[in-house]
């Protein structure tokens, strides 16, 4: 007998649970695949108790999970929300008279709908990439689907969740490829928006759509890389301002500057477009800048700025004692090889008159030993012979 108390127990409780939880008759869905919404719509049910007032409570499941993925519907019967297309999608609906009952832990598998898609499994676009240039145009890339043919083309298409709902997905007019890359850019200016759904779909009927769906679009922005606007230095510190997007407020950006010296740094800043920066003695500096809109990709870093002027006073005195040494030595050095060079231009001339006169000197000198004297002939005419002077 005691075995069956818990049972009945349990019974009891699986009962009022089925009242209070009940799944709404007719649930039908729809995805619209050009702007990723799943469209779920129900018929009004029963209230489990005169007390309750009525609620609808909606759960997705994203690769079999349901992280925070739950939804209160209050009167209406519908329900739309963003689906990543291509993924494994499931969802659910109960009815509820807990306004806080979020809960995702009490959905059974025979509560919830999995969500059939169409085209060939494998054939979607994959790794798609969006980058949002200065908030002005999105530009976006995927690789083709391995199971797809190599023929394949997608076409990319957008929708803005704006106020009057009512928007139709926009396309994208011009795809480009470059082997299994595909990319394509669309104008999109807009200061503030909240969310984008992108849709890869292919051409032809058996291409599986992919959504890439944002938690927020600012994530996706990337701007142009500064520059530095002004710099000017004094002793022993740095001046630097750069520029932050044209057409955004002050509290666009974070900015970060690397600094190299003997080491290398990067100062954050937040908001600020300038600062001062302190030098190291007898060091040569670059400086770079890059910035980010919150949450965004970091921009590109700007040129980099060589601290040119130079650098400081010990090293000032010693070219000032180095310099005028190194122009002595060269004026020295000079010299020598502008006399060398006098003498190679302007050979000094053998003066014949005197080179006979030596000769016959040293004849008259010689004349008893006959040997020696016929040396000596050769001797003097070796000697006269390149002066051309001996006939
Ligand atoms: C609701 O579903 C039931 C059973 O499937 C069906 O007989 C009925 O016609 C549906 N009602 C509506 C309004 O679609
Ligand atoms: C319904 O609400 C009334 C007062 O709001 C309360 O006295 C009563 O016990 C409630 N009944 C049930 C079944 O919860
Ligand atoms: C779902 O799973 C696939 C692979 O199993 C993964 O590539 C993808 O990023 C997952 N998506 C989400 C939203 O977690
Ligand atoms: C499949 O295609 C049909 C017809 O185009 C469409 O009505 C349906 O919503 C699509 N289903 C999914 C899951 O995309
Ligand atoms: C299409 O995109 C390519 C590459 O991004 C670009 O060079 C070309 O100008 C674009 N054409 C039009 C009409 O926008
Ligand atoms: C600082 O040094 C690193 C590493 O050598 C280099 O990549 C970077 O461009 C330098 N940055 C600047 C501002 O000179």
């Amino acid at each position: 007998m005691e075995v069956w108390v818990p049972l009945l127990i349990a019974l009891a409780g699986a009962v009022i649970r089925e009242a209070l939880f009940a799944r709404p008759p007719n649930i039908t869905y729809s995805i619209d695949e050009e702007t990723c919404n799943l469209h779920v719509r129900w018929l009004p049910a029963e209230p489990p108790s005169s007390n309750c007032t009525q609620q609808y409570k909606v759960g997705m499941r994203i690769n079999g999970s349901w992280n925070g993925l739950t939804f209160l519907v209050h009167k209406e019967t519908f329900w739309t929300e963003a689906v990543p297309v291509g993924e494994k999608v499931d969802f659910g609906v109960k009815t509820t008279c807990d306004s806080n009952d979020i809960e995702t832990a009490d959905w059974n598998d025979d509560e919830t709908f999995h969500v059939v898609q169409n085209g060939t499994a494998g054939t979607g676009a994959k790794n798609i990439n969006c980058i949002w240039w200065n908030k002005k145009s999105m530009e976006c890339s995927w690789n083709s689907g391995g199971k797809a043919s190599s023929d394949t083309s997608y076409k990319l298409s957008y929708w803005l969740p704006l106020e009057d709902g009512q928007n139709k997905a926009k396309q994208c007019r011009n795809v480009t490829r470059k082997e299994s890359e595909f990319r394509c850019r669309f104008d999109l200016d807009f200061h503030h928006l909240a969310r984008i759904h992108i849709s890869v779909q292919g051409k032809s009927a058996n291409i599986q759509t992919t959504c890439f769906i944002t938690e927020s679009v600012n994530s996706l922005v990337k701007f142009d890389p500064p520059s530095f606007t002004d710099h000017s230095k004094n002793r022993n510190e740095m001046f630097l301002q750069w520029n932050k997007p044209v057409g955004f407020s002050d509290s666009c950006c974070d900015s970060e500057v690397e600094v190299n010296s003997s080491k290398s740094e990067i100062k954050h800043f937040k908001h600020t477009y300038s600062t001062t920066i302190p030098l190291e003695p007898n060091v040569q500096h670059s400086f770079r800048v890059r910035i980010q809109s919150e949450k965004g990709h970091w921009s590109d870093w700007s040129d980099v700025l060589f601290d040119s002027s130079p650098p400081s006073t010990t090293s000032t005195y010693l070219w000032l004692i180095l310099i005028p040494l190194c122009v002595a030595l060269l004026l020295v050095i000079l010299l020598i090889y502008l006399k060398r060079i006098k003498l190679l231009i302007f050979p000094k001339i053998p003066d014949p008159g005197k080179i006979l006169k030596d000769v016959f000197e040293e004849q008259i000198e010689n004349q008893p030993a006959h040997e020696t004297v016929n040396n000596d002939e050769t001797h003097s005419l070796m000697l006269v012979e390149p002066a051309g002077n001996e006939k």
